[in-house]
């Protein structure tokens, strides 16, 4: 669970996220999404104690972000904008690796592993060095490496940025069933990637929320639809007009 309290970041005189609040509860994927800018990595970068905020508080999986950082680590798989991965570790290597750092008990290793790599699609570069993946399988190897130690909550940034079409379809399935047991927030700026995937949507543009709503409520809130009207008249004969 994912509780996000007036959250503001600063980059010296530049507010890069102005006061956010939303919720993500258990079995819901939570959709942030805006534009570019908008402040989406700023405010993950902070849920996943990697950044540190100007003011306000959140707390993840129940514990506070700033005074509780390392609990919060324990208990999140968090996917970066760009994953850094070990070039030099074969991707079996390097998840074995991460399942050791993250605490997965040894006799469980070999078959976490296998079972991420499976769930991620790529078994078949388990052998390659990470160094020489392409930019979409590095993403996910990248989901794989948030999601090896069943954490509590997942939480990605841009998940399916840089995937097939088709790579796109299985790992938006993915995220979708993580999402029945888990406490999911994923950053994005296609709006159809939040209606297959999400329950619920928080919009925000230069830094501030400016919608948060359930899917469900949002297709049959009426004072949400907007009709756009194109004119050859003169603009001030159509804003007399208005
Ligand atoms: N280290 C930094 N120093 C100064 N400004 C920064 C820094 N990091 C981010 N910003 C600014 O903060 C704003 C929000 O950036 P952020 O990366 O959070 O946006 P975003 O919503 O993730 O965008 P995108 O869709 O392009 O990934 C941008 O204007 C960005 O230029
Ligand atoms: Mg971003």
């Amino acid at each position: 669970m994912i509780e996000v309290n007036g959250l503001s970041k600063s980059y010296g005189d530049y507010q890069a996220v102005a006061g956010v609040s939303f919720s993500a509860q258990k079995g819901e994927v939570v959709g942030f999404l805006g534009p570019n800018g908008a402040g989406k990595t700023t405010t993950i970068r902070m849920l996943a104690t990697y950044l540190p905020p100007t003011a306000g508080a959140a707390t993840v999986a129940g514990y506070n972000i700033v005074t509780q950082a390392d609990e919060v680590r324990r208990r999140i798989g968090y996917l970066p904008e760009n994953p850094p991965l070990y070039g030099e570790m074969t991707v079996r290597e390097y998840l074995k690796f991460i399942a050791e750092i993250k605490g997965v008990p040894r006799t469980e290793m070999a078959k976490r592993v296998d079972s991420v790599m499976e769930r991620c699609f790529i078994a078949d570069v388990s052998h390659k060095l990470c160094h020489h993946l392409s930019r979409g399988y590095r993403q996910r190897v990248g989901l794989a490496q948030a999601i090896i130690h069943e954490p509590e909550v997942i939480i990605l940034d841009e998940p399916t940025s840089g995937l097939d079409p088709n790579q796109i379809i299985k790992i938006r399935q993915l995220i979708k069933s993580l999402g029945e047991t888990h406490t999911v927030l994923l950053s994005t700026h296609i709006l159809p990637e939040v209606s297959a995937v999400c329950s619920k949507v928080v919009i925000v543009n230069r830094g501030r929320v400016v919608m948060e709503s359930e899917l469900s409520k949002l297709s049959r809130d009426k004072s949400l639809e907007q009709i756009f009207l194109e004119s050859v008249s003169q603009e001030d004969a159509v804003d007399a007009a208005a």
